[in-house]
């Protein structure tokens, strides 16, 4: 009997564990490293509005997080590592970009 619960808790912590790359992916895309994507990126990776202000001339600055579902992978990976005005630099490994990719092509697929 001592076995069977053993087993049994084996199953239990194995069974938390297992997560798809989809939601591998979207929790990484959600969170990563603490400054989500979605914040600026919007849910899906369609873009939006992250602030707008006017400037000392009176006019309208809006600040965008660009649409980023039609970006490749090579091109996020280059892109999350670089230093921008507005975006955060990100140290992700190449699976986690990866796993971000991934969510944003499945998560977009009905809209191709
Ligand atoms: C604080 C807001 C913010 C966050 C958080 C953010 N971005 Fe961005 N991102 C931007 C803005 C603004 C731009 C467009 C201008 C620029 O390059 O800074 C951009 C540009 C991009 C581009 C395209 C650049 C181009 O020139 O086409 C990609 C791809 C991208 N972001 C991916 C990501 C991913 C993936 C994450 C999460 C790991 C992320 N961003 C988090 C604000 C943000």
């Amino acid at each position: 009997m001592k076995k069977l619960y053993f087993l049994f808790s084996l199953f239990l912590i194995a069974g938390e564990d297992f997560i798809s790359e989809f939601e591998y992916g979207q929790m990484l895309y959600k969170n990563p490293r603490g400054i989500s994507c979605a914040a600026c990126h919007a849910e899906n990776g369609e873009g939006k509005e992250i602030v707008s202000y006017q400037d000392d001339e009176n006019q309208t600055i809006i600040i965008r997080g660009v649409d980023i579902r039609s970006h490749s992978l090579v091109e996020i990976e280059a892109i999350v590592a670089r230093n921008h005005p507005v975006m955060p630099k990100y140290y992700l490994t190449y699976e986690e970009v990866e796993a971000i990719y991934f969510y944003l092509q499945e998560v977009n697929k009905e809209s191709k």
